[in-house]
C-alpha cells in the first residue's frame, strides 16, 4: 500500500445542535481554508453525541442534517472534502475496542475536558470521579478513546479544533505512540496527528460567562437570521462598571468589545475603543454596531444554506457518498492494524 500523497485532515463535531460562531472561529474557518491543500475528512460524530444523549436518538438524527448543512453553508466543498457519519463507519468502533485494550484509566481520569464536561452534566462533583461511578457511563468516560479512533481511521495528520479539544488530541498522540511501539516494531503504522487551533481558540458566549455553547443560550448560530442576532447581541453583557450612559467605559473588560476585535474592521475597533472610553459611545449603540457586523458575517453562510435547503436529497447524498469513501479508507487502515497486531487470521 502506498502512503497518501496529500497530508490528511480529520475533524468533526457532535450533532447536538446547529453550529455557532465559536465553531467557526475555532475550527470551521481552518477547515475551509485548508481543504484544497489537505485531503479533508469531516466527521459528524453521532455516536459521541449519543454518549450524552443516548435517550434522545431522534434529536441527534435531526441534527445530523443541520450540521451537514452548516458545513456546506460555511464553504466546505463536497467535491474536495469528504463529509461522513461516525455510526456508519464500523472501523471506528473496531479501533475504539483495540485502543481501549492498552489505554490506562488514569489517562482518562485526568483529562481536563472530560472532567469539566462530567461536572457540567452533574456526573461528578469537584474532583470526585469515584463518587460519580454510579452515574458516569462507560461510553462517556471512554469517548476520548473513540475520538482517537475517529482521527486515525483515515490516518490523519492534522486536526483543526477548538482549544477545548487539545487534551483529546494529546491522548490520541499517546495512543498512536503506544500502538506503533507495541505493534509496529519500529515502523510507523499510524501517523501521530497534530492539533491546529484557530485564531480565536475559545470564543466566550455573549453572556461573558462561559464559552459559547448551543445549550447555554449565549450563542449566535451560523444560521441565525438578522432579528435573532440583534436580539441576542442586545442581551449581551457589556462593561459591568459602566452604570450610566455617559460614564467612561472600559473596553478591556467588555465582552462586546472582545467581539468587535474579532468581527469588526480595525479602524472601527479603534474608533469604538476611543469613543467608549470617553463615554461618547453608549452600550446600546455599540451593540447595534456589533449586531450589524455579525449579520454581515453570517449573511453569505445563510445564502449558501438556503440554496442547499432547496435540495435536501443532495445534502443526504453528500453524506452518503462521503461515508462510503471514508469506509474504504477505514478498511485499508484496519488491514494494516490487524496485520500489525497479528490478528489478521485470514
Ligand atoms: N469532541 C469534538 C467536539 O465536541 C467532536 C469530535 C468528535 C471530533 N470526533 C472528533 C473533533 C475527531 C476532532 C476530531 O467538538
Amino acid at each position: 500500500m502506498t502512503a497518501p500523497v496529500r497530508k490528511r485532515i480529520l475533524t468533526g463535531d457532535r450533532p447536538t445542535g446547529k453550529l455557532h460562531l465559536g465553531h467557526y472561529v475555532g475550527s470551521l474557518k481552518n477547515r475551509v481554508k485548508l481543504q484544497y491543500e489537505y485531503e479533508t475528512f469531516i466527521l459528524v460524530a453521532d455516536v459521541q453525541a449519543l454518549s450524552t444523549h443516548w435517550d434522545r436518538p431522534e434529536m441527534v438524527r435531526q441534527t445530523v442534517h443541520e450540521v451537514v448543512l452548516d458545513y456546506l453553508a460555511v464553504g466546505i466543498d463536497p467535491s474536495v472534502s469528504t463529509i461522513c457519519i461516525q455510526s456508519m463507519i464500523p472501523q471506528i468502533a473496531e479501533l475504539t475496542v483495540f485502543y481501549g485494550l492498552f489505554t490506562r484509566m488514569n489517562k482518562l481520569r485526568h483529562n481536563p475536558t472530560l472532567k469539566s464536561e462530567a461536572q457540567s452534566y452533574g456526573y461528578i462533583k469537584g474532583d470526585d470521579i469515584v463518587m460519580g461511578f454510579d452515574r458516569l457511563t462507560y461510553g462517556f468516560f471512554g469517548y476520548p478513546i473513540s475520538q482517537a479512533a475517529d482521527i486515525t481511521f483515515v490516518r490523519a495528520h492534522l486536526v483543526p479544533v477548538g482549544e477545548d479539544q487539545v487534551p483529546h488530541i494529546e491522548l490520541c498522540r499517546d495512543i498512536v505512540g503506544w500502538f506503533n511501539q507495541l505493534y509496529g516494531r519500529g515502523r510507523e503504522i499510524i501517523p501521530q496527528p497534530e492539533a491546529l487551533v484557530g485564531d480565536v481558540p475559545r470564543l466566550c458566549g455573549l453572556d461573558g460567562q462561559s464559552k459559547m455553547g448551543k445549550s447555554l443560550g449565549n450563542a449566535v448560530l451560523l444560521s441565525d437570521d438578522d432579528e435573532s442576532i440583534l436580539a441576542a447581541v442586545m442581551r449581551a453583557v457589556t462593561d459591568p462598571q459602566r452604570i450610566r450612559r455617559n460614564d467612561p467605559g472600559h473596553p478591556e473588560v467588555c465582552n462586546v468589545f472582545a467581539y468587535h476585535r474579532i468581527f469588526s474592521p480595525e479602524e472601527e475597533v479603534t474608533c469604538i475603543e476611543r469613543d467608549c472610553r470617553s463615554g461618547v459611545l453608549g452600550c446600546v449603540e455599540d451593540k447595534s454596531r456589533l449586531a450589524k457586523r455579525l449579520q454581515e458575517f453570517v449573511a453569505p453562510f445563510r445564502a449558501r444554506r438556503a440554496e442547499w435547503e432547496k435540495r435536501p436529497h443532495e445534502v443526504w447524498d453528500v453524506l452518503k457518498t462521503g461515508t462510503e469513501r471514508a469506509r474504504r479508507e477505514g478498511e485499508a487502515t484496519l488491514e494494516l492494524v490487524r496485520e500489525a497486531m497479528g490478528i489478521k487470521y485470514w
